[in-house]
């Protein structure tokens, strides 16, 4: 079973504008991120990030995969696919391994990145540095704990000047 982190980044490293705007994810890159992201059996996903995904219909982009949606809100209800939970970093993995997922991706947001590399959750990294300096905004993680040390795995750059890193996390 492998938990890897998929993330957009701009060139100065944020993952979104403090408005949670993207300008910098171009058709290119989000097609990417499609294609990589629709390959897991398994989604984890902060609060915050589900109702964004929700709202621009990516869910059904993705094929609606099993998702588990990390928040506080005791009051949000289990539907369909999608399961909400106030668990730690590691059950939730325990429990996605016990249904049978073997390729778990974690998609957003800086908190929840954050959860599972302090947890020390995460086996793969990847991250695709779109060509775009957005000058301020939500970092790719929102813990200083969440260090990390990594191996580059393979990297490639896309038709637009992306680059696409795939990086090993050091266990
Ligand atoms: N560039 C990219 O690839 C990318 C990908 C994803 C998201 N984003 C951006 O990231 C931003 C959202 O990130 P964010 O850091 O603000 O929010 P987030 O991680 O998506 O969601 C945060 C919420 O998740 C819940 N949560 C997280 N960890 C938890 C834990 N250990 N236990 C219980 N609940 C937990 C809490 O929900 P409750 O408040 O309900 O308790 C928390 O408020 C948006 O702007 C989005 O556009 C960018």
């Amino acid at each position: 079973m492998t938990v890897t982190i998929f993330m957009n980044m701009s060139a100065d490293g944020f993952i979104a504008k403090n408005d949670d705007d993207v300008p910098f994810i171009s058709d290119e890159e989000w097609d990417l991120y499609l294609q990589k992201v629709g390959k897991a059996d398994a989604l984890i996903v902060g609060r915050k990030t589900y109702e964004l995904m929700k709202e621009a219909g990516d869910f059904e982009d993705l094929g609606n995969p099993r998702t588990v949606v990390m928040t506080n809100n005791e009051s949000l209800k289990d539907e369909g696919n999608i399961s909400f939970t106030h668990d730690t970093a590691a059950s939730i993995v325990k429990a996605l391994s016990t249904e049978g997922y073997k390729n778990i991706f974690v998609t957003g947001g800086a908190v929840t990145n954050s959860y599972f590399l302090k947890e020390k959750c995460v086996d793969s990294v990847v991250i695709c540095i779109s060509p775009y300096i957005l000058g301020a905004g939500i970092l790719f993680s929102a813990d200083k704990d969440a260090e990390q040390q990594m191996t580059l795995a393979k990297h490639s750059v896309l038709d637009n000047g992306a680059i696409l890193l795939e990086y090993n996390v050091k266990k």
